[in-house]
């Protein structure tokens, strides 16, 4: 007997991918520095815990906001009651007008066309609903976040295929790689209705530059199909180029003929770190996207106690103007911390300038260029270095040895041990290889000599393969 719907029971969700394995294994054995100091440390949890100090305090400072009161009075009553879909109208404004702060003040928001969410999950899901049928196709440039094979695909039919790009040009998407990935749906019959992106990139850790931008609206307005644009990490970009919303592209471009094909997706799980609260949100200037998402956003609501808390906290202009600056500052010392201890280890790693993990190179680590061999070194370093860390398969990359390395969701002290870990490994691994210590600083002259670097350029924000 069948007891479970095909939906619930298809294995479309991806829970058996590598991603969430590696998850599994974390929970059997969680590292802790007093009881379990030998356990796995989680690097493959994209979360950012640099930042709460500064988001307690505020807290300490407004205990109206958290207690269900103002002006001192009780609204526990209001809050309980509160049903509205369309979301409080003072949290609506106070989203908006952070996501503005984030882009610099150069674009701004309608509070009308924004559709609330319980997460970018939920946000994400809810626009595939709108803009696809069952069998329909968005594109997604390789590698992406793991999540979107269940958030896109599982319950909507939609299906996903890739544009595919490689580290020849920095995982850059390419006009070739997008008439590609449009002509692969095609020849499976499937019937494109858009290209999501994130910016900044999930897992690459990289801004979408200008003329990527610019590419993928020209895209889009030749194929008459929508663009949804995940802005989840907009608020971790730490280090130039800044990060440029497509919000703001879109706006310099005469011909505005594309805006309703445009999407932004949103959330405070990252740039605020609070993912538990699941406030998500859709940006959309289409009318009809907007009153469609608005109805299906009964399936997935913030709940008002929660909408009450944010309006006001990111009313606090004050306080949002120092959240965001410090919390990039520190993000970018993390980082810093997390691409010199790798390179103590041997380890190299795509140049990044935003999100909370670096999209990490192990090519050197593999015993031959396979995906098989990406999933034996995978379970060496989750199993003997105990380092949870997500391989590149599992984000669909086309080319084995690339892992994305996550450094926001742990301690400083943490992420030193993770790096000892790391560097044994490596050192044995060479010894065990016949490296000795003169062959190995050879060879790593000899890479460095010949390693395609990425350069971020200033001008134009182009990530360009720079041979050093
Ligand atoms: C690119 C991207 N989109 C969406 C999500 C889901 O975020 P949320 O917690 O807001 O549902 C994530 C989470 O890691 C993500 O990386």
């Amino acid at each position: 007997m069948r007891l479970l719907s095909e939906k619930a029971a298809c294995n479309t969700h991806g829970q058996d991918s590598s991603y969430f394995l590696g998850w599994q294994e974390y929970e059997n054995n969680p590292y802790d520095e007093i009881r379990n100091p030998k356990g796995i440390i989680q690097m493959g949890l994209a979360e950012n815990q640099l930042s709460f100090d500064l988001l307690e305090s505020w807290l300490a400072k407004n205990p109206d906001a958290a207690g269900f009161k103002r002006n001192g009075q009780s609204i526990f009553r209001e809050l309980a009651l509160f049903q509205d879909y369309h979301g409080l109208p003072a949290f609506k404004k106070a989203l908006v007008e952070f996501m503005s702060e984030i882009r610099g003040n150069k674009v701004t928001f309608d509070p009308n066309h924004l559709v609330l969410n319980a997460g970018a999950t939920s946000a994400n899901e809810t626009l595939m609903f709108c803009l696809a049928d069952p069998g329909e196709a968005f594109l997604l440039p390789t590698p992406y976040y793991p999540g979107f094979d269940r958030d896109l695909k599982w319950r909507t039919g939609v299906e996903i295929v890739p544009i595919q790009c490689t580290s020849s040009n920095g995982f850059q998407i390419t006009e070739d790689a997008l008439e590609k990935a449009y002509q692969d749906a095609q020849n499976r019959n499937l019937r494109v209705k858009g290209v999501l992106v994130t910016n900044p990139s999930n897992p690459l850790g990289t801004t979408t530059t200008p003329n990527e931008l610019n590419l993928l609206l020209n895209f889009i307005e030749a194929k008459e199909i929508h663009l949804i644009s995940d802005e989840i990490y907009s608020g971790t970009c730490f280090s130039s180029p800044g990060f440029v919303s497509v919000m703001e592209i879109l706006k310099e471009r005469k011909n505005d003929n594309i805006r309703n094909q445009v999407h932004v997706v949103y959330s405070l799980s990252k740039d605020l770190g609070l993912p538990g609260f699941r406030i998500g949100a859709i940006y959309s200037n289409d009318e009809m996207v907007v009153a469609a998402a608005t109805k299906m956003s009964s399936f997935g609501l913030v709940s008002s106690q929660t909408q009450y808390l944010l309006s006001a906290m990111l009313s606090d202009k004050k306080f949002t103007k120092k959240y965001i600056s410090e919390n990039q500052k520190r993000l970018k010392k993390r980082h810093e911390r997390l691409v010199s201890g790798l390179q103590k280890a041997g380890i190299s790693c795509l140049k990044s300038n935003a999100g909370l993990f670096c999209w990490v190179d192990m090519r050197h680590l593999l015993k031959s260029n396979t995906f098989e061999a990406e999933m034996e070194l995978w379970k060496k370093i989750v199993y003997d270095v105990k380092l949870n860390i997500s391989p590149g398969s599992s984000c669909h990359c086309t080319e084995p040895g690339w892992f994305r390395v996550c450094f926001a969701n742990m301690s400083e002290e943490t992420l030193e041990l993770a790096m000892q870990r790391l560097k044994a490994f490596v050192a044995e691994f060479n010894r065990s290889n016949g490296n000795t210590q003169s062959n190995t600083s050879k060879n790593s002259r000899r890479k460095s000599i010949t390693k395609w670097v990425f350069r971020l350029s200033f001008d134009g924000g182009d990530r360009e393969p720079e041979e050093r």
